[in-house]
């Protein structure tokens, strides 16, 4: 198993926690989506998983396992290694954690660096087939190019060959096509899908959108007010809801990929 989380509880500083009770598992190559409405959690879920929540945002109960072992006993080395090469996170705004003033290829290449890849020419070639890989036509130009240069989408795009580049063993994507139109949301989802197949990673998918989820994951936890309220396959969240909550939210949502 790839990741286990068991009983879950995360507090923000002092307070008593805002999530409890959350539990799931993914293999290998499986794809979680995490549903709900604002403010449910979901994104204070995944980030934990990586122990990068700000405002003193930390574990307070149970336990997140990777391949096994506890995070929160693990070493620096093992910690770096949660956050980039085994794990790796796409944002809602790729764009925004960019910097501005720096071309997408030298920020490409400081985090390819920072993760070990030194040499010049495998980190080129490398961020060339990343590039090609999430259909970047003329990869080169997007590396000579400025964030504020690309649309929305081909931000995305980089943001998804970024966090493929090292082959990570689990991909944490927080509402990755929420800020682009319909069409561009289903190629990107597409291209996140294909991208982790091709090498195997494994994703968690936060989204408002319980018809992105059907599409892409294999198991769904819908969340409410900081608790799980449904998780199973997803063909039994979509087809047989067992919530109101789970209802409301099927029913807010455009379908995608031809989900009934
Ligand atoms: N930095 C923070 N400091 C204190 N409390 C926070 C912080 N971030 C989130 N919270 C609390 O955790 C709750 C869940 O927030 P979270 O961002 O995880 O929700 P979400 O489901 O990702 O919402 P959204 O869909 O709007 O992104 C919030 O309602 C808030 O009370
Ligand atoms: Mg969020």
């Amino acid at each position: 198993m790839l990741l286990e989380v068991k009983d879950l509880g995360i507090a923000y500083g002092k307070r008593p926690p805002i999530v409890r009770h959350v539990s799931f598992t993914l293999d290998a190559g499986e794809v979680l989506a995490i549903v709900g409405e604002s403010g449910s959690g979901k994104t204070t879920v995944i980030r934990s998983i990586q122990h990068i929540l700000p405002g003193g945002g930390h574990i307070a109960e149970g336990q997140v396992l990777f391949e096994g072992e506890d995070t929160q006993k693990q070493t620096p080395a093992k910690h770096r290694a949660l956050c980039g090469r085994d794990v790796s996170m796409i944002f809602q705004d790729c764009g925004a954690m960019m910097n501005p003033i720096r071309s997408v290829g030298a920020q490409f290449r400081d985090y390819l660096a920072i993760h070990g890849v030194t040499d010049r020419d495998e980190a080129h070639a490398l961020m060339t087939s990343m590039l090609a890989m999430v259909r970047l036509p003329d990869p080169e130009r997007i590396l000579a190019s400025y964030p504020f240069e690309l649309s929305g989408g081909m931000r995305q795009r980089v943001g998804i060959a970024m966090a493929m580049a090292l082959r990570p063993k689990l991909l944490l994507a927080d509402e990755p096509t929420s800020a682009l139109d319909v069409t561009t949301q289903a190629q990107i989802v597409k291209e996140m899908m294909d991208a982790a197949r091709s090498m195997g990673t494994a994703i968690i998918i936060v989204t408002h959108n319980l018809g992105v989820a059907a599409y892409m994951a294999d198991r769904i936890l819908v969340m409410k007010d900081g608790r799980p309220v449904e998780y199973g396959p997803a063909e039994d969240i979509i087809r047989r809801p067992q919530t109101d909550y789970t209802r409301m939210l099927l029913a807010a949502v455009p379908r995608l990929g031809g989900v009934q």
